[in-house]
């Protein structure tokens, strides 16, 4: 669908309805020089945007969930008092072996689909639910990923439970999103029982920062069907992105917090423990100017160890290692205000530690069978959980200098299962199989050697390593000295070892903080307190409309003439609002005037488009896709004329654009009336 001009061409649409054809341009606006096409009616038409100041939505607490692949929890603070942050209740249940601040992102919901559980609640009783009851249950896990690696999402994407049957995605977010408001208020009711019920929660939900817009709006039509927020209070609900949460929480860390890999003791002096990094970070630069060769006032403080090599200016790497996927963001703090500005647009892979799982399984395979773990899994699913309950303790035991071997005990049901199946003990499918490192121990037990262990962990460990290494060595992160590993994953120690190894010998410092598993909750409760700290970002993708331009021979290709009442036009032409990688500030607008083609039309839709390239020509160049709908509701005009009197087709709408936010946002006026137009972008119906 393109922009058309109304100009000359009343009635044309190109596409297949009007309605769905906006008219940037009233009579005698199109400019004339050859770059310019159709004009929008706005001034601003310059590709440089405006700065607004973000609107200000009224909390008086702030809740942050973070909803993991494998565990989700959440955290709050009341704006009187907004770093201190308050973690969830101690959740019931909990493995041995592991330690359990979040609550495994578990959901079970009736054979009539009606919510039952989250959590160790849900797991453990599907556990034990008898093996053909639980057939008919709905239980489902590891199910964000679904979210990314969906292609077409839609509102009407579907998810499949343990047990095959299937459930729209977006109904099985709002039972968890659900779930755990009614924990959040709950607790907030007791903490504090004089809170108001209405306008007092501002909720953060944090999504991987390398989530594209579709999945982003999900998450957000599955709050409001969750009724975390109303469509109407959109404002009170803020998508956080999850490294860049956990930077605004490391920022703030006081150097004693971190755990250095290199073995040197940030925290050591008496600078870090009373410093915040935001405040040490300014520290260590002023003391450098003053006293250049000073090196021993700098390590003494405690802080000039560390701080002294960082050379080009405050910037770090975030990398956040969760369940699903690996993030990374590279941040530079920016003084006075300690606010942050993305250097690089945000990346990572699906490296997460679910990849040591699945070699794990891989490996199952090798050993019993493809088609044999394939049928364990389906018929005795509460068996399966308890294997993989067994290998996640063990998982969190490997490290690199650990010596021996060890043991994950099979369930009963597997040897049962097994030799039913194939009429032979577990046992003698090990000695025959041609994996030779794993034993059968006499007390039956898998027997692992360590080395083993860790060859599980190696092919996402390398494609996290490989993937930092590819980053550091962009031209716009130069400088950077600094990685802070945060998320669960950040927790194992083969990681940890593996990341310093590779990373620490090329100069960069590796720091582990000390409460890592919650630094990306910690750190969105944070922002949702200030969402303006990080100040500026980069578009990870070029955004924009396809428009007609005035055809120029020599400069336009003839296949895209379109001739009209004697006019020529270039047809398809990609009129950029945003470039890929290019630097947005938080409250920047891209403005563009849009005019209803009919008296009386009530809505226009223009079809946006998005690439990675930064300079599509066309909306049909290669890589160039429709990704999203501007919609805008229209009040009926008065008579056909405006509230000036002026002719229908003079109507002017103008949308505002703004790319530096966490999510794509449009607002929009009638501007003869000055009323606000409702205004959305969607991503999910293409
Ligand atoms: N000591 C450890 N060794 C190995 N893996 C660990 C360790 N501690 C936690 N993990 C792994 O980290 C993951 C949980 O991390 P986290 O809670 O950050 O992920 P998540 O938020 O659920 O996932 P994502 O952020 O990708 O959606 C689990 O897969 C768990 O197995
Ligand atoms: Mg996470």
């Amino acid at each position: 669908m393109l922009a058309v001009p109304e100009m000359g061409l009343p009635g044309l649409y190109i596409g297949s309805s009007p309605e769905r054809s906006p008219v940037p341009s009233p009579p005698g606006s199109p400019r004339t020089q050859e770059s310019c096409g159709i004009a929008p009616l706005t001034p601003s038409q310059s590709p440089k945007p405006e700065a607004r100041a973000p609107q200000q939505a009224s909390f008086s607490v702030v809740v942050a969930i973070d909803f993991g692949t494998t565990s989700s929890g959440y955290a709050f603070s009341f704006s009187s008092d907004p770093e201190a942050i308050h973690m969830m209740r101690k959740w019931e249940g909990g493995d041995p072996g592991v330690a359990h601040q979040k609550t495994p992102t578990c959901l079970l919901l009736t054979p009539e689909g009606a919510f039952h559980s989250f959590g160790y609640t849900a797991r453990d009783y599907y556990h034990d639910l008898d093996p053909e009851e639980a057939r008919d249950w709905l239980y489902f896990e590891k199910f964000k990923m679904k979210i990314h690696s969906t292609t077409d999402l839609t509102l009407k994407t579907q998810l499949e439970a343990v047990n095959g049957k299937k459930m729209p995605a977006l109904e099985v977010f709002a039972h968890a999103l659900r779930f755990f408001k009614e924990h959040a208020l709950q607790e907030l009711r007791e903490q504090c029982p004089s809170l108001p019920e209405r306008d007092t929660v501002r909720w953060v939900l944090t999504v991987p920062a390398i989530w594209k817009q579709p999945a982003k709006q999900f998450m957000r039509e599955a709050a409001y069907l969750a009724g975390l927020v109303s469509r109407e209070d959109a404002e009170q609900l803020l998508i956080a992105l999850e490294p860049e949460a956990a930077s605004v929480y490391c920022r703030k860390l006081r150097l004693h917090q971190l755990m250095d890999l290199s073995g040197r003791t940030p925290g050591g002096g008496r600078l870090g423990e009373r410093r915040s990094i935001d405040s040490s970070f300014r520290h260590a630069r002023e003391q450098l100017r003053r006293s250049r060769h000073s090196r021993t006032f700098l390590v003494e403080s405690g802080v000039g160890e560390l701080w002294a090599e960082m050379q080009a200016g405050d910037r770090y790497m975030v990398a956040d290692c969760g369940g699903g996927t690996v993030d990374l963001t590279v941040h530079q703090l920016e003084q006075p205000h300690g606010t942050l500005k993305e250097l690089y647009k945000a990346s990572g892979g699906p490296y997460g530690a679910v990849g040591v799982d699945l070699a794990f399984e891989q490996l199952l395979c090798r050993i019993f069978g493809e088609d044999f773990i394939a049928t364990f899994k389906r018929q005795r699913p509460a068996a399966w959980v308890d294997l993989t309950i067994a290998f996640e303790a063990r998982k969190r035991t490997a490290g690199p200098h650990r010596a021996g071997a060890l043991n994950i005990s099979l369930p009963f049901s597997f040897i049962d299962f097994y030799r039913k199946q194939r009429g032979h003990n577990v046992e003698t499918a090990l000695r025959r199989s041609s994996v030779n490192f794993v034993k059968w121990s006499s007390q039956g037990m898998l027997r692992m050697s360590c080395e083993a262990m860790n060859e599980l962990f190696q092919p996402t460990v390398n494609g996290i390593i490989q993937h930092i290494e590819a980053l550091l060595a962009r031209p716009e992160v130069q400088g950077v000295k600094l990685l802070f590993l945060v998320g669960g994953f950040a927790e194992s120690a083969v990681l940890q070892h593996a990341v310093q190894a590779a990373l620490g010998a090329r100069g960069l410092r590796v720091v582990v903080p000390h409460d890592v598993g919650l630094t990306i909750l910690k750190g969105a409760v944070l922002f949702g307190q200030a969402p303006g700290v990080v100040r500026v970002r980069r578009s990870p993708l070029t955004y924009g409309v396809g428009v007609l331009n005035r055809f120029v021979d020599g400069r336009h290709p003839p296949d895209k003439l379109l001739v009209r009442d004697g006019r020529r036009w270039c047809t398809d032409v990609f009129e950029r609002f945003v470039a890929a990688e290019q630097s947005v500030a938080l409250g920047e607008e891209v403005r563009r005037s849009y005019c209803p083609a009919r008296p009386g039309q009530r809505r226009v839709l223009i079809n946006l488009y998005c690439c990675a390239a930064e300079d599509a020509r066309f909306i049909t160049d290669p890589g160039v896709r429709k990704c999203g709908a501007l919609s805008l509701e229209l009040e009926p005009a008065d008579g056909g004329r405006d509230s000036t009197g002026a002719a229908p087709g003079r109507r002017e709408i103008r949308a505002a654009m703004q790319f530096g936010d966490t999510e794509i946002k449009v607002t929009a006026v009638d501007v003869s009336t000055n009323r606000s137009v409702r205004a959305a972008i969607d991503f999910l119906s293409n």
